[in-house]
Parts: structure tokens; C-alpha cells; sequence
């Protein structure tokens, strides 16, 4: 079985992951939606609320798991049998330290390859920080993000508010 994991924060996964994912499906039997236990980042959403965030945004599919992880990313790719990191690409802001990334990933496991599949152009900007920000100074994201998503967000900043 071809199987890739498909590493990131997601917190929260936007439409342009999505895409990527769907995308990533198209090519690989199965996708392990891996999510990063990243406490610096200080993440809004907790490792749980993001992984069930990506599942009510994917639906049922049995060809996508999601799962969380901590430590490197090429460590839990062996660990779980994926020959393949799925990386998404937005613009060239995005290339130098995907590049970066890549290539010491590659150096610290070689028999791991990083594919990049771009978002399309309708997603190109959409970034998780960006959402954020909009969402807590009360901006629609609804464009940016899966209905469930926008509830959870809407809903965990009026509890803070
Ligand atoms: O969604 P993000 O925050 O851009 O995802 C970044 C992520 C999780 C893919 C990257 O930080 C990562 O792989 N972290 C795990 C630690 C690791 O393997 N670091 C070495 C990368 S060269």
C-alpha cells in the first residue's frame, strides 16, 4: 500500500489543506493527517480539538487517517510505514524553508521523499494564522475554513471573550 503522511499544526485545517489532502488522496492509497503535539507554537486549539476538527472536515473516508504526533516528522513516517511526506506549497514565500525542511529531512532519513502538490489558485493565500487573526477580531472565515471549523472558532473565542 502506498501510504504518505500528510504533517502539520492545522490548528485550525483550512479549505487550503483540505485541497491538499484531496489532492494527496488522488495519488496515494492512504493519508496519515499527522498533527504536530507543538506546545511552543502555543497552538489555539488543543492536539484533540484539531484532530476532530480534521475529521469533521474530511467526513468519512477510509482512505484518510488522522493521527498526532510529537517529535520529527521523518521519525513518525518510519514508524508508520509511509515512504512519502506530503508537503503543501502556497507561493514562493512558502519554498525557501519548505526547501530547507525538506532536504534535512531527506538527510536524516533518505528512504523518506517530500512531495509537494500545490493548493489551487482559489487558496493559494489562505494561511491558519491569518484565520486567527481575522476570527478573533470578529472577520468571517467562512470562506476560508469548513463550516465545522468557523463554529468551533467562532464558538471557543466567545467562551474567551
Ligand atoms: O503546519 P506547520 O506548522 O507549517 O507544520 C510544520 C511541521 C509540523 C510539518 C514541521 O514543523 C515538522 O515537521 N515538525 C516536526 C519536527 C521535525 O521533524 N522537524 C524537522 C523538520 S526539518
Amino acid at each position: 500500500m502506498n501510504l504518505a503522511v500528510y504533517p502539520g499544526s492545522f490548528d485550525p485545517i483550512t479549505l487550503g489543506h483540505l485541497d491538499v489532502l484531496e489532492r494527496a488522496t488522488g495519488i496515494f492509497d492512504r493519508v496519515i493527517v499527522a498533527v504536530l503535539q507543538n506546545p511552543g507554537k502555543s497552538p489555539l486549539f488543543s492536539v484533540e480539538e484539531r484532530m476532530e476538527m480534521i475529521r469533521e472536515s474530511v467526513g468519512d473516508s477510509d482512505r484518510v487517517e488522522v493521527a498526532s504526533f510529537d517529535g520529527l516528522t521523518v521519525d513518525f513516517a518510519q514508524k508508520v510505514g509511509a515512504r512519502s511526506i506530503v508537503k503543501g506549497l502556497r507561493a514562493v514565500s512558502d519554498f525557501e524553508s519548505e526547501f530547507q525542511q525538506a532536504l534535512f529531512n531527506r538527510k536524516l532519513a533518505p528512504s523518506v521523499t517530500t512531495v509537494f502538490l500545490m493548493t489551487s489558485f482559489a487558496n493559494v493565500f489562505l494561511s491558519s494564522s491569518l484565520v486567527k487573526e481575522v476570527a478573533r477580531f470578529g472577520g468571517d472565515v467562512s470562506f476560508a475554513v469548513s463550516p465545522s471549523v468557523a463554529r468551533r472558532m467562532a464558538d471557543l473565542l466567545a467562551e474567551r471573550s
